[in-house]
């Protein structure tokens, strides 16, 4: 499956990779790969390093991909568009010197720096090709025919993708009427049966968030033996006080496994990795689906490199935001509806259907959030550069003239 331009309309493509997609399609029950599986697995991983675009721009004498347009924009897949750390670029260069070996001992150093950092054993830690993996894992471990899992309608898809080879049944309960996760709905929907609930917080595509008390009521109500997957891709980019990541929850609810990903302010979503933090049980459940040797050296030494950069979030995260609130105060001057967010995106109500609204933009070499069933007249627009979001509003002018767009 490639990973260009083409799939911005279909699959959400940093969640259904290559990767991924090869093991929905192959037997998943050993969670065991051949020496030669395994050697592909990792060059798929590797040779998406070479598809990244803004990475490639900024480094001299680096090809343009095949299929990728000269100077397309894209702002499908909320990535962030300045790449990793400096620090993480470096150590990306220095792999190559250990490219030959094994990332056996990164990899257990990787999973000690991430137990440090949220103040859990290592074995409480479990890494992932992308979160993506991290999702299929915890659909393996905690669904199975006759379970089902309750998910917020809309909300990022793969782990309802990863759960249909499971052949549980999909529970989906639509946001409130101000976009954001029904919790005590979720709650009431789950039962016996119920293997998995995820609740993605921020949300994709809304952006919108649960809050610390709505999260706490949701633990205290959904039942002890569903396991409440929190997929906080997109954690660092909140601001709103009222947020609080389940890991504070880490070490009191048991049920409560806790998602991160390097692939969003850590700029790496070309490298691959991600992780979950659960009990020891939970996540050893999870880690036998995982593959092996999951997590490449390279993107091991970017990920401990980043880590160890404490000015990147807060760098990232203000740039972005501060894209984002400049996006907003353009959609508000033009009188459009868009959705509060508290992460690298914005919905934007686009008046009427958008498909033909995503196919203008394509035309203007702009890549922008596919159609998303149940929100099918919004946008979703990542946070690119100033320049970018410049050429969006632009475009968007154009396309969308602003009286199409206005709040009722
Ligand atoms: C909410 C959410 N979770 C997980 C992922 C998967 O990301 P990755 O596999 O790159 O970590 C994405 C990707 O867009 C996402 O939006």
């Amino acid at each position: 499956m490639s990973r260009g331009p083409a799939l911005a309309e279909g699959v959400p493509v940093a969640a259904l990779s290559g990767v991924a997609v090869s093991l929905l399609e192959e037997d998943m029950g050993s969670g065991r790969l051949s020496r030669r599986q395994f050697a592909g697995r990792v060059s798929a991983a590797m040779g998406a390093v070479l598809v990244a675009p803004e990475i490639v721009r900024s480094v001299a004498g680096a090809r343009q991909p095949k299929g990728v347009p000269e100077n397309v924009v894209q702002l499908n897949s909320n990535e962030n568009p300045y790449g990793p750390s400096e620090k993480a670029r470096a150590a990306m260069t220095r792999s190559q010197a250990v490219a030959a070996r094994y990332p056996d001992a990164f990899e257990t150093q990787m999973a000690e720096e991430i137990a440090k950092l949220h103040g859990v054993p290592a074995e409480n830690v479990v890494l992932g090709c992308g979160s993506g993996e991290i999702l299929r894992m915890a659909d393996m471990a905690f669904l199975a025919p006759g379970k089902n899992v309750v998910v917020a309608e809309p909300t990022f898809e793969a782990v309802l993708g990863y759960a249909r080879v499971t052949r549980a049944e999909a529970v989906k309960v639509p946001l409130t009427a101000d976009f954001r996760h029904d919790l005590p709905a979720m709650a009431a929907a789950c039962n016996a049966n119920t293997g998995l609930v995820y609740v993605c917080n921020p949300n994709n595509p809304t952006g919108t968030i649960v809050t610390r008390d709505e999260l706490a009521a949701f633990i205290d109500r959904a039942p002890k033996s569903a396991t409440l997957l929190i997929d906080e891709a997109y954690h660092h980019f909140v601001e709103d006080p009222k947020y609080a990541s389940a890991f504070d929850w880490m070490g009191k609810a048991p049920n409560v496994v806790v998602v991160r990903t390097f692939s969003k302010i850590y700029g790496m979503a070309g490298m691959r990795l991600g992780y979950a933090v659960g009990t020891k049980e939970n996540i050893a459940a999870m880690r036998a689906h995982v593959i092996w040797s999951n997590a490449n050296a390279a993107v091991l030494e970017a990920a401990l490199a980043s880590l160890a950069d404490a000015n990147h979030v807060p760098r990232y995260r203000k740039l972005m935001n501060d894209t984002r609130r400049w996006l907003c105060s353009e959609l508000k001057k033009d009188g459009r509806r868009y959705i509060p967010s508290e992460a690298n995106f914005v919905m934007i109500d686009a008046g009427g259907d958008v498909k033909p609204v995503i196919e203008a933009f394509r035309k203007r070499n702009i890549l922008v959030g596919r159609k998303f069933p149940s929100m099918e007249n919004w946008l979703r627009i990542s946070i690119g550069t100033q320049k970018e979001m410049e050429a969006f509003v632009a475009g968007l002018r154009e396309i969308v003239p602003a009286r199409a767009g206005k709040a009722a």
